[in-house]
């Protein structure tokens, strides 16, 4: 098991777990600065494990409803910088504000933050002993308090959305790699999140697969939903994302629309796109 796939079924098995009253979701008046503040903001991030200087000052900021895609060499530090984002990686300095959360605030409630982000690994990490369905309102359930009527009118329009309504009753491993993946999508969606991260989603998925994910993700940023994809898909990202990242050693090193992968102004970016992975 890797780490991302550590960290999801910790944060899954803690939500299952969670045996603390659900907190008063107090509605927000929001004032006009406010709500134009961007939904996810780094600000010279820094992290490293040990002596290996992984994040080397990252910023970016995301309005809300706006869709970025990161891309880069592996070892460059995408994934890194998305689990920052939910604070599964805790940085050594800059700041990162989410949805109004100061992640890097040690008396950060992480319970707040985690659900107005989901993540989305790799891997989906269902539980193979429970339903779809109830895979889908294990989390709103235990750490929302939801009851079990709301949670599964839920879970049905979260697997509506990614084109799974019959399969509520279906058990993992009677499903697809891609439709897996979808029910995990539709897991995280069922929290209500205002931002999702997604890391490389459809790495482990043939081609015919990775379409069908695609598909839901595109739907998703049509539908007004604020994004961060960690992706090697770059026909993909190009259309669909609002802005492009391309990280390298650690970096911000170029950022702009779609089209930029079309003309990339450094040399790093060009072979990068020339030479792919
Ligand atoms: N939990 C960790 N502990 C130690 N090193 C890590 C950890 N996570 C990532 N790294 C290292 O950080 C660097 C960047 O990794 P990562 O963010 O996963 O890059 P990418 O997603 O771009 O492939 C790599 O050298 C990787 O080995
Ligand atoms: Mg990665």
């Amino acid at each position: 098991m890797n780490l991302a796939q550590d960290a999801a079924m910790q944060a899954s098995a803690q939500a299952a777990l969670s045996a603390q009253p659900p907190l008063q979701q107090q509605p927000q008046p929001q004032s006009q600065s406010q709500s134009q503040k961007p939904v996810v903001e780094l600000k010279d991030v820094h992290k490293s494990f040990g002596s290996n200087q992984v994040l080397k000052g990252v910023s970016f900021a995301i309005p809300r409803g706006q869709v970025v895609a990161i891309i880069g060499k592996s070892g460059s530090g995408k994934s890194t910088a998305l689990r920052c984002i939910d604070r599964l990686e805790i940085i050594d300095s800059g700041t990162i504000h989410v949805c109004g959360h100061a992640v890097h605030d040690p008396a950060i409630d992480l319970r707040q933050l985690r659900q107005d982000v989901g993540i989305v690994f790799q891997s989906y990490n269902l539980f193979p002993h429970l339903t779809v369905e109830q895979n889908i309102t294990l989390a709103p359930k235990a750490v929302k308090n939801m009851p079990t009527a709301k949670a599964r009118e839920i879970a049905a329009r979260t697997l509506q959305q990614v084109g799974l309504a019959d399969k509520a009753q279906a058990y993992p491993e009677q499903l697809s790699g891609g439709q897996q993946q979808r029910v995990a999508i539709a897991r995280s969606l069922a929290m209500e999140p205002q931002v999702m991260l997604f890391d490389e989603v459809t790495s482990a998925l043939d081609p015919q697969l990775t379409g069908e994910v695609l598909r839901v993700i595109e739907a998703l940023a049509q539908g007004g939903m604020t994004m961060v994809l960690v992706t090697h898909e770059m026909e993909f990202a190009a259309r669909v994302a609002d802005t492009i990242i391309y990280m390298h050693e650690g970096k911000v090193w170029e950022t702009g629309p779609g089209a930029m992968l079309k003309n990339p102004q450094t040399a790093e970016l060009r072979d990068f796109l020339s030479h792919g992975l």
